[in-house]
């Protein structure tokens, strides 16, 4: 089998190693990739959406894996332009992955399919958004298209939304959209993956991601500090509601609606006090949930993911480890704000009995690692118990040194309940 991973960050750096990690043993190609995915998968010599159909054409590629949101909605659509090519792809096409690029249209689906989610007003000026806010603070400000994970501001007073209506509205920081004005919910997070084929889903491990750039979930929102991924995050009981209030509904809408939908897709819920509520769909794994998912994940991925893309569902082909995993992030200076490049990597080689994935690395013509990006790398240990896998995590993490290196020590820690 041949397999094409489209992507470049860690969460593609943890697909493809599972991927080609798969019984199956399959040939792994990468697109655009990174030096650290290429010391296993192969790279692929074009630049463009386009070009890489043909690509995969000429070379009778199997399975296309979507690991990244963005090429889902590029020019015709990643899975559409599979699609018309004959080539199987785990991801949905261009107008499903909608959910994820407008927080208006995964908005009104919610509504449409009686999901339980924050109520929201969609404005285009900065007049009808203080109408909107009408004063209630905190409120919870989001831009409409994708903003790679910026366009979400949670404001507790009225200067702190002035501030991201003037960048979004006003600057457009991100272009021309709207914004969404939606209620604060309370609670803890979760985030959980299901693999979706047309009518049928495969719940996989729930994960909780550090969202915040400090220890004790201060500081800024970032792409994710870190993450924690167990069975056991939820009971039985509260996996039972989201399935039937959450999950189900949402297949159910998909097909409604004629949206095809195969591949996975993340909700991110918070378990508010009236229950589990949708605060976002995104159309693909999570990052660096990922990273935390995968070490817990056994069987033929390779195999269930071309089954999946052809239609079938295969459970049988996966196993999930009753077990925890914790991905301490590494990040550059200056992360979420800015980021600094081309710091020097030390002591990858000292770490042992945990993963390294890496997210923003390039490999120096010298051999070395350097730092290129925002997350750097993710360190991630699994245990019988949460606080084994932490402990394995941060102290294989310290060996790992940059300079300006940042990451939380409450990684798989702190605890949300
Ligand atoms: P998103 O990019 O939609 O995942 O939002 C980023 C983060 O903002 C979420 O993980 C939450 O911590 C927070 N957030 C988003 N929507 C809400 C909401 N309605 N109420 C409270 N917090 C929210
Ligand atoms: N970790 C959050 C995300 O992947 O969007």
């Amino acid at each position: 089998m041949k397999v094409l991973v489209v992507g470049k960050g860690g969460r593609e750096h943890a697909l493809v190693r599972a991927l080609a990690e798969s019984p199956s043993q399959p040939q792994v190609f990468c697109f655009p990739g990174s030096d650290a995915i290429f010391s296993i998968a192969k790279p692929v010599p074009a630049k463009t959406l386009p070009q890489l159909i043909d690509w995969m054409v000429e070379r009778k590629i199997d399975l296309c894996v979507a690991g990244e949101e963005s090429y889902l909605v590029k020019d015709e659509g990643l899975a559409n332009l599979c699609e018309k090519a004959g080539i199987p792809c785990w991801g949905p096409h261009k107008q499903s992955a909608q959910l994820e690029a407008s927080k208006e249209f995964a908005k009104n689906f919610l509504l449409r399919h009686q999901i339980p989610t924050a109520m929201a007003t969609v404005v285009d000026s900065l007049d009808e958004a203080v109408t909107a806010i009408n004063g209630q603070y905190p409120t919870v400000l989001k831009f409409d298209g994708l903003a790679a994970g910026k366009g979400v501001a949670v404001c507790p007073d009225e200067a702190s939304a002035q501030a991201f209506l003037q960048e979004v509205l006003v600057k457009q920081r991100f272009g021309e959209g709207r914004l969404l004005v939606e209620e604060c919910l309370t609670g803890p997070e979760v985030s959980i993956f299901a693999a979706i084929i047309d009518d049928q889903y495969l719940i996989f491990t729930p994960a909780r991601d550090y969202k915040r750039a400090l220890d004790a979930d201060l500081g800024p929102n970032t792409g994710g500090m870190g993450a924690v991924a167990s069975r056991q995050l939820i009971d039985a009981a509260l996996l039972e509601t989201i399935k039937t209030t959450i999950v189900e509904p949402t297949v159910r809408g998909l097909i409604a609606e004629g949206l095809p939908y195969r591949g996975f897709l993340y909700f991110g819920l918070m378990l508010t006090p009236q229950g589990p509520k949708v605060i976002e769909y995104n159309c693909r794994f999570g990052d660096p949930e990922c990273q935390a998912v995968m070490p817990l994940v056994s069987g033929d991925l390779a195999e269930f993911c071309l089954q999946g893309a052809r239609g079938v569902l295969a459970p049988k082909l996966l196993k999930f480890s009753d077990g925890w995993s914790v991905a301490v992030i590494l990040a550059a200076a200056g992360y979420p704000e800015i980021t600094r490049n081309g710091d020097q990597i030390t002591g990858l080689d000292d770490v042992a009995g945990a993963r390294v994935y890496h997210a923003g690395t390039k490999l120096h013509k010298d051999g070395m690692w350097v730092t290129h990006g925002g997350r750097v790398l993710a360190v991630v240990a699994t245990s019988t118990t949460r606080q084994a896998a932490a402990e394995m995590a941060h102290r294989q993490a310290e060996k790992i040194q940059f300079t300006g290196s940042q990451s939380r020590s409450d990684i798989g820690i702190l605890n949300f309940d």
